[in-house]
């Protein structure tokens, strides 16, 4: 357990999966988190299991999010210790079918939101001698047909994380990047399928996995607690796999 009493959280993306998970988890290790996310109901209802965790609903990838994320951190806490840049996710398809606007919106969340959010969040974790962790994926060195948008913009994920490790570490800041597996989540349901279809697919999915089964967004939480632990004092600019031994393969 990670001590993180009055720290305080960023966790992009946290209405669901693994964000909700890593922000429940460092409320729980005493941190403020604030989970941003655009369905609101659904951050109201991860908000509503810890008094810790409040929100903001928005869109990560418009500037106004990100600008309404920090009036909220400064205003209510006035601090930021810790900024997971989490919300991530592309359409797949092949590149005979890919458009350049499937390219944006891929680009624009997994890249361009992690590095407007992480800019404008600076100077506070700068100031606290913070942490950052960054959503990667077992996928950004481990290929798979029709997920190139995600692949290409993860694998920049990964060499952000390194560079900004190398900029960052005389400030005292740790810049750490976590790359799951497969993890169960929403990301894994694909529309349409029936639920023998379905069960069919994730079958299928857990036979290729060397542990023969998906990951829980547990899983992930218990890695993040301890990156920004103080055990972690020593780690920074690494790419941490979570993934069953896949990126092993
Ligand atoms: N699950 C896996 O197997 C796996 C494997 C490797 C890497 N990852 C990475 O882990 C991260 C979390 O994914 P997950 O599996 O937990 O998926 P998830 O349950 O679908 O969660 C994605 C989160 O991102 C938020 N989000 C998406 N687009 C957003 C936007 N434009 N603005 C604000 N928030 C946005 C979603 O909230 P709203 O829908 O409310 O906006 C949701 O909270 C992603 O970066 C993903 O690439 C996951």
């Amino acid at each position: 357990m990670a001590d993180l009493k009055d720290k305080v959280a960023v966790v992009t993306g946290g209405s669901s999966g693994i964000g909700r998970a890593i922000a429940l988890r460092f409320a729980k290790d005493g941190a403020h988190a604030v989970i941003v996310g655009r369905r609101e109901e659904a951050l109201r209802e991860a908000a509503a299991e810890d008094e810790k965790i409040s929100y903001v609903a928005g869109d990560i990838t418009k500037n106004e999010t990100v600008a309404a994320v920090m009036a909220h951190v400064r205003d209510k806490y006035g601090r930021l210790d810790i900024l997971v840049n989490n919300a991530g996710w592309c359409p797949v398809k092949p590149i005979t079918e890919m458009t350049i606007a499937d390219y944006d919106s891929a680009f624009e969340l997994d890249v361009r939101a992690l590095v407007n959010m992480t800019i404008h969040a600076l100077p506070l974790i700068r100031s606290s001698r913070g942490n950052i962790i960054n959503l990667s994926s077992v996928g950004s060195t481990h290929r798979a047909k029709n997920l190139s948008m995600y692949q290409g913009a993860k694998a920049a994920v990964d060499n952000f994380t390194r560079v900004w490790a190398l900029e960052l570490a005389s400030d005292g800041v740790r810049v750490n990047a976590i790359a799951p597996g497969a993890i169960s989540t929403n990301i894994w349901n694909v529309p349409g399928l029936s639920a023998e279809e379905a069960k069919k697919h994730q079958d299928g999915i857990a036979a290729g996995i060397p542990f023969g089964y998906f990951g829980t967004p547990e899983d992930i939480a218990n890695m993040a607690a301890f990156l920004v632990s103080d055990e972690a004092r020593y780690v920074s600019g690494g790419i941490f796999a979570v993934d069953g031994a896949m990126g092993a393969v």
